[in-house]
């Protein structure tokens, strides 16, 4: 027979172990059964206390008691260890469900840009000149006037200045009005032969439909013994029939440089009108492209090479103007807008 202290422990370890498993099975969170393992477990905790009564009771029975007691400690702590695999299960599935991917969603698209009309209007240009042998060179866009004007036979006061209104800098500054600057720098560094083009940014204080006050041109430059007229008229040609096709009709009309002599332009046919006469072509039935001529021996002067060894021809063409006839734009302003619906199209 036991005695009654110790049935009265055996009892409370029987409620204790019951009560364990309904309140474990209940918690729902890591912190509610580390809650549960001190209350049960901890120093002050029911079974501890209760364990400590264990000196108090009779010899005989201590065995069996201690026994029961490390069940319930071990089935409480066995509890807990499976309660928290299954709550982390649960909260694994959880976030798997939550940051579901799926991967046969079609991706976001990226816009593709394309370049500019000018960009690819330039880069054709290169493409044709670089065939023909020319080397791509770059100079200042803020330019002294000795590049800009006097080293191009334009002296100060000399009224061929008029021909390009000038953004002034300083007296000796300016934003370059052409690219024909780089055509002296070039012959500065180099000696002949000598076949570059420059593409760059210019400036003038002009504004309306066919004129910007920011501009870009592409200059031409070749110099080599016993270069002729003949030369210019036929690689001009090669490239006016590259830009704008084999059918093109285009004229060289006379015309003044300071920096060329003989000068002249080119023109193609309208292609409004083809040659008819519109509003356009100003009823001309055709359309400036570029300026153009043999190099002044004036020039040759200020870079030290001998005009009596060396004859060459120069051109300068506006990038704008050859992108409008080619892809028939009427407003050059159009290009600085930055409009995506104009932009789009090309
Ligand atoms: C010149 O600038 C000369 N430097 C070209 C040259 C070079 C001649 C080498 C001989 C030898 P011009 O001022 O005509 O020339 O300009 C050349 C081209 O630039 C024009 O045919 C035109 O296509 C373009 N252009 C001129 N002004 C403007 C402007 N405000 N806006 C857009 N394009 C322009
Ligand atoms: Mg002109």
């Amino acid at each position: 027979m036991k005695e009654r202290g110790s049935l009265f422990v055996l009892d409370e370890l029987e409620r204790l172990q019951n009560e364990i498993a309904v309140s474990i099975s209940q918690a729902a969170t890591e912190k509610e059964l580390s809650e549960i393992r001190v209350k049960v477990l901890g120093k002050k905790g029911t079974l501890t206390q209760l364990l400590k009564r264990l000196g108090t009771l009779p010899e005989k029975d201590r065995k069996e008691i201690g026994k029961k007691a490390n069940q319930v400690k071990e089935s409480t702590e066995a509890r807990i260890e499976e309660a928290l695999f299954l709550l982390s299960e649960r909260e694994r599935k959880e976030a798997l469900e939550r940051e579901k991917i799926d991967v046969t969603l079609p991706g976001r698209r990226i816009p593709v840009g394309k370049r500019h009309p000018l960009t690819q209007t330039l880069d054709q240009i290169i493409d044709i000149f670089s065939r023909l042998g020319f080397e791509v060179v770059e100079g200042p866009e803020v330019e002294l006037d000795y590049y800009n004007f006097e080293a191009l036979n334009i002296p100060k006061g000399h009224p061929a200045r008029e021909m390009q209104a000038t953004f002034f800098i300083s007296e000796d500054v300016v934003l370059r009005t052409h690219t024909s600057p780089v055509q002296v720098r070039t012959m500065e560094k180099k000696q002949p032969p000598v076949r570059v083009i420059c593409p760059g940014a210019v400036y003038r204080c002009d504004s309306d439909p066919t004129h910007s006050p920011m501009f870009h041109q592409v200059e031409g430059l070749l110099v080599d013994k016993g270069i002729t007229f003949a030369d210019l008229k036929g690689v001009l040609t090669v490239f006016v029939h590259q830009m704008f096709g084999k059918e093109t009709k285009l004229r060289f009309r006379p015309s003044f440089f300071p920096f060329t002599e003989p000068s002249a332009e080119i023109d193609i046919e309208c292609f409004i009108c083809n040659g008819k006469g519109c509003g356009v072509c100003s009823q001309t039935g055709w359309l400036e492209i570029l300026g153009s001529g043999m190099v002044d021996p004036a020039v040759y002067k200020f870079v030290n090479y001998d005009p009596e060894e060396v004859t060459g021809f120069a051109f300068g063409m506006g990038i704008e103007r050859i992108a409008m006839l080619k892809y028939g734009i009427h407003d050059i302003r159009l290009f600085f807008t930055n409009d995506l619906r104009f932009l789009k199209q090309f």
